[in-house]
């Protein structure tokens, strides 16, 4: 299977600059890697193409109706995103999402049999308090209640510790793919999902990025300032092979 990189472009980039940007990167992505780009909901119907994916950084769980801003899973399908981000921190602490909510979008995301992309992490105090474990599996069982046995194995988990996002901080090497392999038995055990994929995502550069892509338990990464500039997002892809 191929490994993932997600592209997480975050609030950034205007039109102008999204034209830019698919220029840029086209025909620069090998076919060797899953890249899923996910820029805001306005420009999403501008990236077509076979070289990558299409993603989506939020959604609601609701199918339609009155929910003024807000954009569905089914919304999404229509212009051909097939993954969906759910539970990034930036949501978490910003939007007050709660793992509540978290765990009806992980639903309605898989009920339109796209694939979502659940973010969970430990904060720096957590992590201090070497909590990390106990509080990654408290946010995977609050997200995945009630979801059906047989689509399980269609939720990718990213792992992105709130401390290393944006900071330019990120664990060794070991202790990512610890995770990775924690998170990947919590889903073996307790769900029986045997083929969760399992991404990295925090501060992810040019230098760190082939390390932490070759390690055993990780499936792939999310970037997000590094796939801002198309440039250094294509530079960065680079340094993988
Ligand atoms: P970063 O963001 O690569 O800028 O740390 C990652 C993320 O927020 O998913």
């Amino acid at each position: 299977m191929k490994k993932l990189v997600v592209a997480n472009l975050k609030m950034n980039l205007g039109l102008e600059a999204v034209q830019k940007y698919i220029t840029t990167i086209k025909g620069q992505i090998t076919n060797q890697l899953l890249v899923i780009i996910c820029p805001s909901f306005p420009f999403l119907s501008l990236f077509k193409s076979a070289e990558y994916q299409l993603g989506s950084q939020n959604t609601f769980y609701k199918k339609d109706g009155n929910y003024t801003g807000e954009v569905s899973p089914s919304q999404l399908k229509s212009l051909g995103v097939k993954y969906i981000i759910v539970g990034h921190s930036e949501r978490r602490l910003i939007f007050h999402e709660t793992n509540k909510i978290i765990n009806q979008k992980v639903a309605a995301v898989l009920k339109e049999n796209l694939y979502p992309i659940l973010c969970v992490g430990e904060n720096k105090e957590q992590k201090l308090l070497h909590k990390t474990p106990v509080v990654i599996k408290e946010q995977l069982n609050e997200a995945l209640k009630k979801i059906d046995q047989e689509m399980l194995n269609d939720v990718i988990i990213a792992y992105e510790p709130i401390w290393a996002i944006g900071t330019g901080l990120t664990p060794t090497p070991g202790e990512i793919n610890s995770m990775g392999e924690f998170i990947k038995r919590v889903m073996s055990f307790e769900y029986n999902a045997n083929n969760t994929r399992v991404l990295y995502g925090g501060s992810i550069n040019q230098n760190n990025i082939k390390s932490i892509f070759s390690l055993e338990n990780i499936d792939g990464v999310l970037i997000g300032g590094a796939a801002v500039n198309p440039d250094l997002f294509i530079e960065t892809l680079n340094k993988i092979s």
